[in-house]
């Protein structure tokens, strides 16, 4: 069955999430940064896996649109839902508000998967906040491999 991968990443975490959940998938699965292209044709996959990236609390504004924009045609699909993001305290409160409810209830899987913060990655300003804000300082590497893996085998067999 056709599946799909639609994400937006603002400093690539959520873009390697997605290469790799198509890596499990395989070449059958389509992938597509909703930043940079608009999907019209969401109707003619049967799996539907959506992610995006917390900043500043908030999802995506291109991940909020989709989801909104499609949400009949996401309704009668099997979807997918996952976040990166690196306050694990507050990933229910954020993933909440980062998709819509009757989205979040439809989901067949929703998964955390963890974070990386990589300073050459990082603005001027998105430092200073990770440095004085959110008091890290250096490099992280968190993605949780597990979860990903996880996610990606729901739809083996859709
Ligand atoms: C400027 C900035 C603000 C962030 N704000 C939040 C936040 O409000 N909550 C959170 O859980 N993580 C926050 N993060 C962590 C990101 O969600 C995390 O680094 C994620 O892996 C980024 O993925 P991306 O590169 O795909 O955008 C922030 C990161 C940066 C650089």
């Amino acid at each position: 069955m056709k599946s799909i991968v639609v994400y937006a990443s603002r400093h690539g975490c959520t873009e390697k999430v997605a290469y790799l959940i198509r890596n499990i998938l395989g070449d059958n699965t389509d992938l597509i940064n909703i930043e940079k292209i608009n999907l019209t044709n969401v109707d003619s996959y049967n799996n539907v896996i959506i992610g995006g990236s917390i900043h500043k609390g908030s999802i995506q504004e291109s991940v909020q649109k989709f989801c909104s924009n499609n949400l009949d045609t996401l309704l009668r699909k099997n979807v997918g839902l996952f976040l990166c993001c690196a306050m694990e305290d507050k990933y229910e409160e954020q993933f909440n508000g980062a998709f819509p409810e009757s989205l979040r209830e439809k989901a067949i899987v929703k998964e955390y998967f963890g974070y990386e913060i990589d300073y050459e990655r990082l603005g001027f300003f998105e430092k200073i906040i990770m440095k004085k804000v959110a008091g890290i300082r250096e490099n992280k590497f968190k993605l949780n491999k597990e979860n990903i893996e996880r996610l990606a085998h729901f739809f083996d067999d859709k």
